[in-house]
């Protein structure tokens, strides 16, 4: 792709960093932090800093090989015992995303299989593990945007919800890939982002991708979703996903499945992108995926001077499960699953 993007996550093999995009601070400042530790990656991973789920599986590689560097050397089971705790900590820094956990378990493999040899050894073992998941996620994100196109025609309004571009993935995005892709060759898309209440992922970090890859992008709030698509402004939905269960239910971020719904009422094609890293088919549907829930301060307090609501109570999950039976399609770099998800998530794997 022409398109220049930003990049969320950059291992500095020499300073021995992993160099993140702070997502928090955009529009605003582009600003790239070195991580060196293992709490800082975890407090990265927390507040949003890094973010989307193919980037905290990156991250998340990159911060097991960075323990691994810096574990205690002085026995077998001592480096082995510091390179575990790290991957705990790490996995303990969000529920939903099954990226995380993927990658961990991908790292952790690698450590076991070079157990025995020279530490040295082990962490060279490592260091290629990680950079091969953020290669792999490249390749699967550029394969998504190729499926995900040939769903579009030129000239349609396409909505979108949070973000699932450049900087959630490695490069290109998922749900934002094809729209990127499309770009490139002249599609002309008009694209609707909703703003992506209470963390405006899609105002902060959707609208501005898109805006400076130079697409028609228009920022809606939330609600305004039902009227644009009322209008017959929208040929599609393209979304992220968090995880996918087994039977097509699927996680994203909170007000997802509420797109999925109004797709529904107006018979537009909602559309599920995501690597086949999102896919856990070790989760039968969407009632076994864990919601994260997070701090409600960031309803009443994050994005205002004062707080701009009583001290009510208040609920903040920060995704929710958009059901199967509304999804049109789910694109994976393998190519479309299409229902009954069951079957076909299983071939998909299987290829
Ligand atoms: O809380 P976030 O910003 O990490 O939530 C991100 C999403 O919900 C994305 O849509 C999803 O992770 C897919 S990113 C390719």
């Amino acid at each position: 792709m022409q398109y220049e993007p930003l990049i969320p996550n950059r291992l500095d093999e020499e300073r021995g960093a992993l160099v993140i995009l702070d997502q928090t601070l955009l529009p605003a400042e582009v600003v790239y932090r070195p991580l060196y530790t293992t709490d800082e990656i975890c407090h990265a991973i927390k507040t949003l800093q890094v973010r989307g789920a193919p980037a905290i599986g990156v991250a998340a590689a990159y911060g097991a090989y960075l323990a691994a560097r810096n574990a205690c050397r002085d026995s077998m089971e001592s480096f082995f015992a510091d390179f575990t705790a790290a991957c705990d900590a790490l996995a303990a820094s969000r529920p939903t995303a099954v990226n995380l956990f993927w990658a961990l378990r991908r790292m952790g493999a690698c450590a076991e299989k070079h157990r025995g040899e020279a530490l040295d050894a082990v962490v060279s073992a490592l260091l290629a593990e990680a950079k091969a998941i953020h290669e792999e996620d490249i390749a699967q994100n550029f394969a998504i945007s190729r499926f995900g196109l040939e769903l579009l025609r030129p000239g349609d309004g396409i909505l979108t919800h949070c973000n699932a571009g450049p900087i959630a993935t490695s490069r290109y995005g998922t749900a934002l890939g094809p729209i990127l892709l499309g770009q490139e060759r002249g599609y002309g898309f008009h694209v609707f982002a909703d703003e992506t209440r209470p963390l405006l992922q899609g105002a902060r970090l959707t609208a501005f991708e898109l805006y400076r890859a130079g697409v028609d992008v228009t920022l809606i709030c939330d609600n305004m979703a039902s009227m644009v698509m009322k209008n017959g402004w929208v040929q599609a939905c393209l979304v992220g996903c968090d995880r996918v269960a087994a039977n097509g239910d699927t996680a994203n971020k909170i007000g997802t499945s509420g797109v999925a719904i109004l797709a529904k009422h107006y018979g537009i094609p909602f559309y599920v992108c995501g690597p086949t890293t999102t896919v856990d088919l070790d989760t039968p549907d969407g009632a076994h995926i864990p919601i994260e829930q997070r701090d409600p301060e960031e309803i009443r307090s994050l994005w205002y001077k004062a707080p701009m609501a009583p001290p009510c109570k208040m609920y903040n999950p920060a995704f929710d499960v958009t059901d199967h039976s509304l999804i049109a399609g789910i694109v994976t770099e393998k190519g479309v699953a299409r229902p009954p998800y069951t079957q076909s998530l299983k071939n998909l794997m299987a290829k």
